[in-house]
């Protein structure tokens, strides 16, 4: 038997996508908007999802508690009101579209959660645009 347990956060966060080794036309072309110089910003929500069996002791597949203090530690604290391009090491050199974002994520939380429980994370860029993350 197994359980999942989600926790919804949220940051706010400016970004822009290009690749500096193209040029202005092929970026307007392929990242619209979203390559505006200035950057822009977009208002993340997400769901952070633990499945595994049920602690006979505890009766917690995860304490919610550690789950949600691990999300603000590792996200909320680090993303949050940030420029995701110039404040955020992981963007670098790493284009901050919503499917990368969601990987990084992924992999800032999965090395602080048991082993034996799966973890997904669900990032929504705008209420209607949103991508999955599950570790494949
Ligand atoms: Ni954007």
């Amino acid at each position: 038997m197994k359980v999942t347990v989600s926790r919804r956060a949220h940051f706010n966060a400016a970004h822009r996508l290009y690749r500096p080794d193209w040029d202005d036309a092929k970026n307007d072309a392929v990242f619209g908007k979203c390559n505006n110089p200035n950057y822009h910003g977009h208002n993340y929500e997400m769901i952070v999802s633990v499945t595994g069996p049920i602690n006979p002791e505890t009766g917690f597949v995860m304490d919610v508690k550690v789950l949600k203090d691990l999300i603000k530690a590792e996200v909320e604290d680090a993303f949050d009101h940030k420029n995701l391009n110039l404040d955020v090491p992981e963007f670098k050199n790493l284009n901050p579209t919503a499917e990368n974002i969601v990987v990084v994520i992924w992999n800032k939380l999965r090395k602080h959660i048991a082993s034996s429980l799966a973890l997904e994370v669900v990032l929504y860029e705008t209420p209607r645009n949103f991508v999955k993350y599950t570790g494949e």
